[in-house]
């Protein structure tokens, strides 16, 4: 009998995959048979990722790519159907936040950057998966988006727009695909302890830090694990039923 959750013969790929949430997920769905493309922009990182998967008996790669660059995502899709055939599951994971700052206070420069890698990162990659899935009779997208892409998030307002931004792509293309056997979901986590968070808690006073720890009923960050397990789950056919919707792992912040 197999196992709950086997991803055996699935071709996963993660973007953002070097760090956090995507590593984490990564050395998960790997162990658990999937052929793994790991990508980033980080490549020192992500082949450290891709060693720690392969030392431990699994199948995976790394492919270096900008999310933000549309080319470079065409030859990420392009060099991983070379090494595993057409991606069945994408996890569009890479992502970046900026600094806790008023909104009328943020620079131009920044909100750009924010569309440009947690928006426009998603579109191009949503495009070259479907392309393949398409071709392939079928696959399954999964964006990473977060509870500031669900309700409000004041002082992160150019992250929160992106997000939103993912969870309007999520929904429209798993409609528009579902008769093409592509389903389309999103995965909303509040706080979560990566390097990503790391870093904004030790550039924001004591009180702050507090707030953004116990800011779920839970009283604590979630951890990376907890993500990759709901992800795991998604990558597989136990999920089948599921499309256009988002997953929120928040500790019951937006209960
Ligand atoms: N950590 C949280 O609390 C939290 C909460 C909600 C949503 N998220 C989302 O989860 C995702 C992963 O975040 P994380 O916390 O693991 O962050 P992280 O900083 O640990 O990892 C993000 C990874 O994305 C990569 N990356 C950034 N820009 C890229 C680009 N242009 N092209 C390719 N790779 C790029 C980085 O190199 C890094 O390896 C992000 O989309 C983030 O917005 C995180």
């Amino acid at each position: 009998m197999k196992s709950v959750g086997n991803l055996e013969n699935k071709h996963i790929l993660i973007t953002g995959g070097a760090s956090g949430i995507g590593a984490a997920t990564a050395l998960l769905v790997a162990s658990r048979g999937a052929k793994v493309v790991v990508s980033d922009q980080n490549r020192q990182q992500g082949e450290a990722i891709v060693e720690q998967i392969c030392a431990k008996g699994g199948v995976a790669t790394f492919i270096a790519a900008d999310v933000s660059d549309s080319d470079s995502v065409i030859a990420l899709f392009a060099q991983a159907k070379a090494a595993y055939g057409p991606v069945n599951v994408t996890i569009n994971n890479a992502g970046i936040d900026h600094k806790p700052t008023p909104m009328h206070l943020v620079d131009d420069a920044v909100f750009h950057r924010n569309v440009a890698v947690n928006l426009a990162g998603v579109w191009y990659c949503m495009k070259q998966a479907i392309i393949q899935m398409l071709d392939n009779g079928g696959g399954h997208v999964i964006n990473i988006a977060s509870v500031a892409g669900l309700h409000s998030a004041p002082t992160i307002a150019a992250y929160s727009a992106t997000k939103h931004g993912v969870m309007g792509l999520t929904k429209s293309a798993a409609v528009e695909y579902a008769k093409a056997n592509i389903r389309v979901n999103a995965v909303c986590p509040s706080f979560i302890r990566t390097p990503m968070v790391e870093n904004v808690l030790a550039n924001v006073d004591e009180r702050v830090r507090n707030a953004m720890i116990k800011a779920n009923p839970m009283k604590r960050l979630g951890e990376v694990e907890e993500i990759a397990g709901a992800l795991a789950w998604l990558c597989s056919d136990e999920s089948s039923f599921m499309t256009g919707q988002s997953v929120v792992l928040d500790g019951g912040m937006l209960a």
